[in-house]
């Protein structure tokens, strides 16, 4: 049977089901592909494969890159603000535990550093305006607060813990998404940061509860 007797045949059916028959007619002679390849699957795969699902892992690795960048320079400006933090502080115990921290922030972006180069792509610090702004408010407790009292140090903490608190959740979101990606070893290496994160805040919150909240109460 030609091909014009069985288009003859759909006559009266709409234009939908014309074409998908027209097409099915096509492909048996060889001249395109079927019009539903997600019919052709093993039974195992989802059934209906949309647009969005298979371009989504490009998308969510630019994601992915770019919220690499971001925390990267989020860490570095860390770097950069954090002295005057151990500087302002009263307490030794406080300026020793930032201290520690300072050390460990530099050894984050070292660990981004590795990151981009596991992923082989460009080091680019994208400013973290997030970041940016709680290290500003930072700033403000020191302007608001005496030099040499318990009251300045907690606020040095109040700000402290923001910042742990915004990079605990970046990188609980991160280790996250290298995951959902398949990037184990990524994934690996940004945990490690994440317990740190961790370690950071709750040392702060030690120091906060035994060393310095209770003089900060009996000061005028
Ligand atoms: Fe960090």
């Amino acid at each position: 049977m030609g091909l014009i007797s069985e288009v003859r045949k759909i006559d009266g059916y709409d234009n939908f089901y014309t074409g998908l028959i027209l097409e099915c007619l096509l492909y048996r002679m060889g001249h395109t592909k079927p019009f539903m390849d997600m019919e052709r699957g093993t039974g195992s795969e989802p059934k209906f494969k949309t647009k969005t699902s298979v371009g989504a892992e490009p998308a969510l690795m630019e994601l992915f890159v770019d919220s690499l960048r971001d925390i990267y320079w989020a860490e570095n400006h860390l770097v950069k603000s954090l002295p005057k933090m151990i500087a302002s502080s009263s307490s030794q115990k406080l300026g020793s535990a930032i201290e520690n921290h300072l050390k460990q922030t530099v050894e984050h972006v070292n660990r981004l550093l590795v990151i981009f180069d596991l992923l082989g792509i460009e080091a680019i610090a994208k400013k973290c305006d997030a970041m940016e702004g709680l290290t500003k408010e930072g700033e403000g407790i020191l302007e608001s607060t005496h030099e040499g009292t318990a009251t300045r140090d907690v606020g040095i903490i109040l700000a402290s813990q923001k910042v742990e608190h915004y990079e605990i959740a970046t990188y609980g979101g991160l280790v996250q998404l290298a995951a959902t990606l398949g990037l184990t070893e990524v994934a690996d290496i940004l945990s490690q940061t994440l317990e740190e994160e961790k370690q950071a805040d709750h040392l702060l919150t030690e120091v906060a509860e035994n060393e310095i909240n209770y003089k900060a109460s009996e000061e005028v």
